[in-house]
């Protein structure tokens, strides 16, 4: 593993290798034992996009390993006025011994590993979230004690997280079923190798994707960079929503998890996110740790 680019490049056992790695690190880290792995080793992080849990977890993890983080926002940057990828990439490979990356296309973030010649990763574009994918598979296998054979069901936005979700969990031997309108559907081609490599549907009827479910998944309905189609996303997801109808048809035992920030009244209601917040504030501490175990298989000599 040289980059993390998007899951689709992970094998299962990568995938599981990192959570093992997280926990390990986690556990470093509850009980005050220094884990310096990446001393001397410094992290640009380019944002183009907002963050909250991305950049303090990035930040706060390259610290606890004894590493620099630089946060790097593309408003400074000469790539925010048009200096080539290529170019940004070669640069930084020069200073620096590892890069991630928020931003729009993930062709961007292909180049710059491309180009570079340090490990890349990828910290959310609009075709993927894989870091935080590895999050929430750490905090349903803890939740869960395992992952094999349960069945996440993902309401909403065929957006980056749906398109990573159903990656992370098909490989991690999960069952997934989407439900958004015909229009929002994810990824063409992670829904057709999600049938050809697992149990996975994908449909608008969100009671028969909710049913039996161990994970119920959801997030914004308008992304970063579709601020202008708020209100006419309102319309068209009005029907995709966690409440108490939908819970009635997972498990009693059901996670309630979203990978946050959270529009209470619109992708889930108050009372089903407060009743879970447990489990979802899991999921964001998570990120710190999931993120750690990426940044020390791929930066560590
Ligand atoms: N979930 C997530 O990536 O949060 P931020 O946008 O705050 O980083
Ligand atoms: N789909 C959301 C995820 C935020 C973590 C977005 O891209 O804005």
């Amino acid at each position: 593993m040289k980059h993390l680019l998007k899951l689709g490049d992970l094998t299962g056992e990568d995938i599981i290798e990192l959570l093992n790695l997280a926990d390990q690190l986690k556990y470093e880290k509850k009980n005050g034992i220094e884990h310096k792995y990446l001393s001397g080793k410094s992290l640009g992080m380019i944002f183009e996009k907002a963050s909250t849990r991305t950049r303090v977890s990035f930040e706060v993890g390259m610290y606890d390993l004894g590493g620099h983080p630089l946060f790097l926002s593309s408003n400074d940057l000469q790539i925010g006025r048009g200096e080539p990828v290529e170019d940004t990439a070669r640069v930084l490979s020069r200073f620096l011994d590892g890069i991630m990356i928020r931003t729009f296309d993930q062709e961007e973030v292909e180049a710059l590993a491309k180009y570079g010649s340090i490990p890349v990763i990828n910290g959310l574009t609009d075709y993927a979230h894989p870091c935080q994918v590895l999050a929430d598979l750490l905090t349903i296998r803890e939740h869960k004690i395992k992952l094999q054979g349960l069945k996440l069901c993902f309401i909403g936005d065929g957006n980056n997280m749906a398109n990573s979700l159903i990656v992370g969990c098909i490989k991690c031997g999960m069952k997934v079923a989407v439900a958004c309108p015909d229009s929002n559907k994810p990824d063409a081609e992670i829904m057709k190798w999600a049938a050809e490599n697992g149990e996975f549907i994908c449909t608008s009827d969100i009671m028969a994707a909710a049913e039996d479910a161990d994970v119920v998944y959801t997030d914004v309905w308008a992304s970063m960079g579709q601020e202008s189609e708020a209100e006419e996303r309102k319309k068209i997801f009005a029907g995709y929503q966690i409440n108490e109808d939908v819970m009635s048809s997972a498990k009693k035992d059901a996670m309630v998890l979203h990978c946050l920030p959270a529009h209470r009244g619109e992708e889930i209601t108050a009372d089903i996110f407060e009743k879970h917040a447990d489990e979802i504030f899991d999921e964001a501490e998570n990120r710190l740790h999931a993120q750690k175990a990426v940044l020390v298989k791929l930066m560590r000599d």
